[in-house]
């Protein structure tokens, strides 16, 4: 089953009579953990008021493209880029063929435009127009674009007649929107996730580490397990809740990573590489509190083993991806990394900018294999870790393919 815990669903509404049932589906939406942001088209102010929607949303309605207002306070492609996914229930048949069309000629279809999150939508109309071929084709049209056609249900109308077209029940609808997040790329493979920080002891109150959050590998655990992934998610020390569904393993030290990696890796099919392990540690830990009475003092470290390259030269390794956080040249320190490890994927974010990066919400990601690069554009690190998780799947499932075409002619 899915989970709708801090995603943020945009809902848009669009001019039918079943607009009503959408305040109580912003309700059931937020009841199941999701942030909600409604947008409406100007034909369904006609049905339910921008006020009820803004109150059981908890945020101003949206309504219109350009408005200077709106425009500044989150933009048609901000509000577009922050969506996790786009559900428009009620959808009517004006609003599928406009979709199918690709117009952009109002906020909600330039929205649907813009994004590259996942789409559902809800039909609700009278049933003959349901039963329409223009109407059927368009239907046939989003579902082979990759749009998720929730109902319509069938029983009578409020137009008196009886017959499919009703709007699915609002539970219902939350329950599907919370599937959308089910992806089943990784079905059936176990998936091991570092994350975080580490920490080196100098003396039982301080040590060395840095600014890793965790966020990132936080997310891309959840996301492996949205996939369908059995996940074991191995973390340094962070302040964040551990993910449902995730066996999470906490260690301090870049040596403890070591021991907790290697002792699971005979199950891993998948292992990605997270956390800023230190690359040093000091060679010996102060038994007591430290006193300051020279006024200098030198602190002799040693490397730290390379956790995700030891990983990678295991005879039947598992395919790994790992990350590099660079201040410059990004490309170059990536495709240097791939094969400094030997790895098979490396995901790489500049660090020490504006945006982006360590402890932020948000980050881009330039994606570096043997075949080429991909670039994950600014997101929220809960999306981009979706659309990295995506990314990661279909190179693991090639290179097993690969992998088994060649098994097979050796035979
Ligand atoms: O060499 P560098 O630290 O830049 O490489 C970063 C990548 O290597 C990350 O995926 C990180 O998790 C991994 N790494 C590791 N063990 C180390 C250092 C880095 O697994 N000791």
């Amino acid at each position: 089953m899915g989970s709708l815990v801090n995603k943020r669903i945009l809902l848009g509404v669009t001019g039918g009579i079943a607009a009503y049932k959408s305040a109580d589906l912003v309700r059931r939406l937020r009841e199941a953990g999701a942030e909600v942001r409604v947008v409406m088209t100007d034909a369904a102010t006609e049905f339910i008021t921008e006020l009820t929607l803004q109150a059981v949303s908890g945020y101003p309605v949206h309504r219109h493209l350009l408005d200077p207002e709106a425009e500044a306070g989150m933009s048609h492609i901000e509000l577009a880029r922050w969506a996790d996914a786009i559900l428009v229930a009620p959808a009517t048949a004006d609003f599928l063929a406009r979709l199918v069309q690709g117009r952009g000629d109002d906020l909600l279809a330039t929205l649907c435009l813009a994004t590259s999150a996942p789409m559902a939508v809800a039909p609700a109309m009278n049933q003959q127009m349901w039963r329409h071929p223009a109407t059927q084709q368009n239907v046939d049209s989003l579902r082979h674009r990759g749009v998720q056609i929730f109902g319509p249900g069938e029983g009578s109308q409020a137009c008196g007649d009886v017959g499919p077209g009703r709007l699915l029940e609002p539970a219902e609808l939350a329950q599907l929107t919370a599937g959308l997040f089910q992806t089943g790329v990784l079905d059936g493979v176990t998936v091991m996730v570092t994350a975080g920080p580490t920490w080196e002891a100098i003396d039982p109150v301080r040590g060395l580490t840095n600014k890793s959050s965790g966020k990132m590998g936080y997310a891309i655990a959840t996301a492996a397990a949205e996939g369908g992934a059995r996940v074991i998610l191995i973390s340094g020390p962070v302040s964040l809740t551990p993910p449902d569904r995730v066996e999470t393993v906490p260690v301090v030290s870049a040596q403890d990573m070591f021991d907790a990696v290697h002792a699971r890796i005979d199950q891993i099919d998948l292992y990605i590489g997270v956390a800023a392990v230190a690359d040093y540690r000091p060679v010996s830990v102060a038994p007591h509190k430290l006193k300051k009475t020279a006024d200098s003092m030198n602190l002799e470290l040693v490397r730290n083993p390379d956790i995700l390259a030891s990983v990678a030269a295991l005879p039947s390794a598992p395919f790994t991806v790992g990350f590099a956080a660079e201040t410059n040249d990004l490309e170059m320190a990536a495709r240097h990394k791939l094969e400094a490890k030997r790895i098979d994927l490396v995901c790489a974010n500049l660090v020490g900018g504006d945006e982006g990066g360590f402890g932020a919400d948000e980050n881009r990601l330039l994606l570096v294999d043997r075949e080429g690069t991909t670039e994950l554009p600014l997101a929220a690190k809960s999306r981009l870790a979706r659309d990295l998780i995506h990314h990661i799947s279909r190179k693991f499932h090639a290179k097993n393919r690969t992998q088994d075409t060649r098994r097979a002619h050796r035979r």
